[in-house]
C-alpha cells in the first residue's frame, strides 16, 4: 500500500455513521472536525477524556461505554481506530477491511486504509496536507506546510485571489505607519486581492513592490507642500475603477480616519453607490512615538494624550485647535503635520503656561529603516528642527513622557537601515 501515494478526497459525512474506537487524546483531537462534518458519531470506549465526555453529554456523539466488539463497524462509512489495545486495533482494522470501511489507525499508519491530513481553514477553503507515503510520514512537516499555507492566505503573503465570490468595490485600508509588518492581516489580504491600488506616499510602500504585475498601482502622492493629487481626483479614480468591476484598494498611511480624509472618500463612494469597506490601521500618532521608545501615556506621568494637527499655525484663522486649552493640560501632546509650524506652536504653548523646559521629541520616518529621533524642549525645538534638518513626515511629542523611555532598548523589530530602498 505504501508504494503509492494516498489519493486525496473530501468525505461528505453528514448524517453518515462514523465509528470511533478509543476515547483518548487522539479521539479528542479528531472528534471536533467529525462533529463539524455532521457525521453520525458513535464512540466505543470504556473511558474517555473529560473533553470527549463533554461532547457525549452535549449530544454531539453517542458514547457506548465498553471495549471494541466484532461487528461494531457494520454499517459505518468511516472509522477511527485509536484504542490503547493493539490487539483490538488490529481486529478492528481487519473488520474494517472486511466491510470495506475506510479506517484511520493511530498506532499504525502503514496498516491503515486512510490517513488524516493536517488541516486548516481560511476564507472558505480547507487546506489539507498529506505525506506522500507512510514510511516518509513526518507529521510535524505536514503541520508546518499546513500552517505556512493557512497563515500565508490569512495575511496575504500567499496570493490566491477569489474569483467567483469577490465583490467589486473599494477597500479603504489603513496601512500603518510605514513598516510593512504593521499593516493588519485583513488589509494585507485585501491588498493581495486587489486589481488596482491607489496609494499614499506615507504607509507601507514596500508592499507595493510585492504586488503581481497585473495590479495597477496609482500614486496619490499627497506630498506635503509638493505636487499632490487633489482629493476629488482620488475620489474620481476610486469610483471609475470600481465601476469597471475591479477590486480597488485605497492604501492609506496610518489609520484612514486620523487626519486621513477617509470619511470624505467613504462619502464620495456612498454617493456614487459603490460598496466600500474600511479597514482600520495603526496610526502613526501612537506607533511612531512607541517605535522611538516613547509611550504616549505612563502611569504617574501622563493620564491623557491629545493628538492634534499642526498643519496650520495657532494664529491662523483656519485653525480649529484651542491651543490655550492644550497648553493648560499636563499630559502628552502628539502633533502630526507640525514640523513647519513647530516654532509658532511652541511659542503659543509657552505663552499660555506650558513650561519652556517641557521635553519634546521629533520622530521622523518612524518605523522605517530611515527612522530618527531628535530631542529638544519647547524652548529649543524651533532652532533644533532647523539645526538638525528635521523634515516631514515626523510625529512631534510634547510632554514628560518623552523623558520616561530614556535608556529603553531600541525597537528590535524595526527594519535595519537598508539604504537601498528608493522609497526612503
Ligand atoms: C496626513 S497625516 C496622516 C496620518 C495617518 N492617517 C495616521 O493615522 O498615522 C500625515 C502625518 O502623519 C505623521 N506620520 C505618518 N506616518 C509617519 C511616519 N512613519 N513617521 C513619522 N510621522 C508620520 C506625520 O506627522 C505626517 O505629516
Amino acid at each position: 500500500m505504501a508504494e503509492h501515494p494516498a489519493y486525496p478526497v473530501g468525505l461528505r459525512l453528514s448524517g453518515r455513521r462514523v465509528v470511533v474506537l478509543g476515547g483518548g487524546q487522539v479521539a479528542q483531537r479528531r472528534l471536533p472536525a467529525l462533529i463539524a462534518a455532521g457525521a453520525d458519531l458513535v464512540l466505543v470506549s470504556p473511558e474517555a477524556t473529560p473533553s470527549v465526555e463533554a461532547m457525549a453529554d452535549a449530544g454531539e456523539i453517542t458514547w457506548e461505554r465498553r471495549g471494541y466488539a466484532d461487528g461494531d463497524l457494520a454499517g459505518a462509512w468511516y472509522a477511527l481506530i485509536a484504542t490503547s489495545d493493539p490487539d483490538a486495533n488490529r481486529a478492528a482494522s481487519a473488520e474494517a477491511e472486511r466491510h470495506r470501511v475506510w479506517c484511520v489507525r493511530s498506532d499504525d499508519a502503514d496498516a491503515a486504509t486512510a490517513w488524516t491530513p493536517a488541516t486548516g481553514h481560511s476564507e472558505g477553503v480547507t487546506v489539507a496536507v498529506l505525506t506522500t507515503d507512510a514510511r516518509g510520514r513526518d507529521p510535524r512537516h505536514t503541520a508546518a506546510v499546513r500552517d505556512a499555507v493557512v497563515e500565508g492566505l490569512r495575511d496575504g503573503t500567499l496570493v490566491a485571489p477569489h474569483h467567483r465570490t469577490r465583490t467589486p468595490g473599494v477597500a479603504l485600508v489603513g496601512g500603518g505607519p510605514g513598516d510593512p509588518d504593521l499593516i493588519t492581516v485583513r488589509g494585507r489580504r485585501l491588498l493581495a486581492e486587489a486589481d488596482v491600488v491607489i496609494a499614499d506616499r506615507l504607509g507601507p510602500r514596500d508592499l507595493l513592490a510585492e504586488l503581481p504585475p497585473h495590479v495597477e498601482v496609482i500614486d496619490a502622492a499627497k506630498i506635503p507642500y509638493g505636487r499632490f493629487m487633489a482629493q476629488e481626483a482620488i475620489n474620481d479614480a476610486l469610483i471609475e475603477h470600481a465601476r469597471k468591476g475591479r477590486s480597488v484598494v485605497r492604501l492609506k498611511g496610518g489609520d484612514p480616519y486620523v487626519f486621513g480624509r477617509g470619511m470624505e472618500e467613504v462619502q464620495a463612494l456612498a454617493e456614487a453607490g459603490i460598496p466600500c469597506t474600511v479597514v482600520p490601521g495603526i496610526s502613526s500618532s501612537i506607533s511612531v512615538p512607541g517605535a522611538a521608545g516613547i509611550p504616549v501615556t505612563h502611569r504617574g506621568v501622563a493620564h491623557e494624550f491629545t493628538v492634534v494637527s499642526g498643519h496650520v499655525a495657532p494664529d491662523d484663522a483656519r485653525s480649529l485647535v484651542d491651543w490655550r486649552a492644550l497648553a493648560a493640560l499636563t499630559g502628552t501632546l502628539v502633533i502630526l503635520m507640525g514640523v513647519d509650524k513647530i516654532g509658532r506652536i511652541a511659542e503659543t504653548l509657552i505663552a499660555h503656561g506650558r513650561s519652556p523646559d517641557t521635553p519634546v521629541a521629533l520622530v521622523q520616518e518612524g518605523t522605517t529603516a530611515a527612522q530618527r529621533r531628535v530631542d529638544a524642549t519647547l524652548a529649543t525645538v524651533a532652532e533644533t528642527v532647523t539645526a538638525q534638518d528635521v523634515r516631514p513626515p515626523a510625529v512631534i511629542v510634547v510632554g514628560e513622557v518623552v523623558a520616561v523611555g530614556a535608556g529603553a532598548p531600541p525597537d528590535a523589530a524595526r527594519p535595519a537601515p537598508a539604504g537601498s530602498d528608493p522609497q526612503k
